[in-house]
């Protein structure tokens, strides 16, 4: 059976991009036809300047949004990534294969690496090795396959690269696994800025759709969203972004296709009231379950707990065998 593994940090709300772009296919479509695990990846949220309550609180707050979401424990696992020591295991081994040139060509490397710098900050050696971090947790699952959104395929090539690096070197004891992207809603972009990612970290948020927006708020986010010169609706990545990007989601949320919706509407106000309906109505069931799940969070522990052990149970053998690969000696 294919295996599936994706992640998702909690390092703040979580948005429509998270969502669209990754979310929704692990609940509707992944879950089901594969043997799937997916991780709050909390470790990657200490690579950066960080409270330590808010990753504890967030790191709660996300497990309970995918459950929200649809995550069903009784077909798929869901753990929290600090709660399998076999990551942190693997990942030092993939630093022994990986280099710091190829660390420090990652996009999001160089991006997030500036934003800190420019805050006359200083970059953690952690958020260089991140890659290696995303690297190990994939492939101590021998997962076949990584839904991501497109932002992350990039890590998903250096994994492969390390995958058959170390099963040329050491023998085989990796699968090399492959980014599944979708076809709409891969890359979503800020209402505000739509040069620019929707991302969970954006300053004002203004521009940002996340999941727990009240519906009066989506909508004034979408209407205010902005858009290009001209009057006609066109779908145009390069010459119209703004309109494109509302295209995209609202072909994301109701399942159509973006260049013939372009036809349907217009004007751009016919767009954004059609997108603000679409987007709060593919929230509202996940906002209702969330309240259901707040009122009992001992659940969610106890899926995090059950997750846990099913996800150590998977990795161990995994990891023990990359540990004799590579010449240590086990345990006695
Ligand atoms: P993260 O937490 O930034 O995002 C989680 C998932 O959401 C997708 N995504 C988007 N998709 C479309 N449009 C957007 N605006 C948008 N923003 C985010 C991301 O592509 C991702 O699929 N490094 C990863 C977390 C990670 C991971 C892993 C993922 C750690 N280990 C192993 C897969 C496998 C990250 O920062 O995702």
């Amino acid at each position: 059976m294919t295996r599936v593994f994706s992640g998702v940090q909690p390092t703040g709300h979580l948005t429509l991009g998270n969502y669209l772009g990754a979310m929704r296919r692990w609940a509707e479509v992944d879950q089901y036809r594969a043997d799937s695990l997916f991780c709050v990846v909390d470790l990657h949220a200490l690579t950066v300047d960080h409270d330590p309550a808010r990753v504890s609180r967030l790191s709660r707050q996300t497990a309970t949004l995918l459950l929200a979401a649809g995550i069903d424990p009784a077909v798929c696992t869901l753990f929290l990534q600090s709660h399998v020591d076999e990551h942190t295991r693997l990942s030092y081994l993939l630093e022994c294969v990986a280099t710091d040139g190829e660390m420090r060509r990652m996009i999001q490397y160089k991006e997030k690496a500036a934003r800190v710098r420019d805050r006359g900050g200083s970059v953690r050696l952690s958020l260089l090795t991140y890659p290696v971090l995303m690297a190990a947790d994939i492939l101590a699952y021998r997962a076949d396959e990584v839904p991501v959104g497109e932002d992350q395929t990039q890590h998903v090539q250096l994994t492969r690269d390390l995958a058959e690096r170390f099963n040329q070197r050491y023998g085989h004891t990796f699968v090399v696994p492959r980014a599944t992207v979708p076809p709409v809603g891969a890359r979503v972009m800020n209402l505000q800025n739509p040069g620019s990612k929707m991302g969970k970290s954006d300053r004002t948020g203004a521009g940002v759709v996340y999941l727990l927006d009240e519906p009066d708020v989506v909508r004034r986010k979408v209407m205010r969203a902005v858009t290009d010169s001209g009057r006609d609706v066109v779908y145009d990545t390069a010459g119209r972004p703004g309109v494109t990007n509302l295209l995209e989601i609202l072909a994301a949320c109701t399942g159509g296709n973006p260049e013939s919706l372009a036809d349907v509407h217009d004007t751009y106000g016919s767009l954004k009231e059609a997108t603000a309906e679409a987007v709060v109505e593919v929230l509202r069931p996940l906002r209702e379950r969330h309240r259901e799940l707040c009122a009992d969070p001992g659940q969610v522990e106890e899926v995090l707990r059950d997750g846990a052990e099913k996800a150590r149970a998977v990795a161990r053998p995994t990891v023990d065998a990359a540990c004799r690969a590579i010449g240590l000696l086990p345990a006695a």
